[in-house]
């Protein structure tokens, strides 16, 4: 975990870390019930989020953080400062390694990322994409 000065201050991450909590009520997760939100703040500061997908064919499933990229690319964002990962449950969400190699397209080593469970937001945990990431597949 990031010890450093955090990127984000504690009021912006809480407002980010709300953003994802409250996408991820909008999951489609009748098979996990597991329920998962992100949150891209662009460099510009908006916010883009996007929730899991899940399918009766289990491996159609689409993830939150891989949601979030896709709308924000189709609405013409691709810059971004920092993601906030929320989820249902208790554990620390933190991305799958498919979602990790799809934000090290569009984010630098250094982008933020925020990680709490949904119902204790102000226990985040700050990392960095470099530090989840590090040797991502580049072409
Ligand atoms: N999931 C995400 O949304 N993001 C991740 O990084 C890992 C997993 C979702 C997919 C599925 O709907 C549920 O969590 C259980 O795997």
């Amino acid at each position: 975990m990031k010890e450093s000065k955090p990127a984000l201050s504690r009021t912006q991450a809480m407002k980010l870390l709300r953003a994802a909590a409250q996408v991820s009520r909008n999951a489609h997760a009748p098979y996990s019930k597991f329920h998962v939100g992100a949150a891209l703040l662009t460099n510009t500061g908006s916010i883009i989020t996007g929730c899991n997908v899940e399918n009766a064919s289990y491996g159609l499933t689409i993830c939150a953080e891989r949601n979030a990229i896709f709308h924000a690319v189709a609405t013409k964002r691709r810059t971004f400062k920092a993601v906030a990962i929320v989820a249902s449950g208790k554990q620390l969400p933190f991305p799958c390694g498919a979602c990790r190699q799809v934000l090290a397209e569009f984010g630098t080593p250094d982008m933020t990322v925020l990680v709490a469970p949904r119902d204790k937001l102000a226990t985040y945990k700050e990392l960095t994409l470099g530090e989840l990431l590090p040797h991502s597949f580049k072409f």
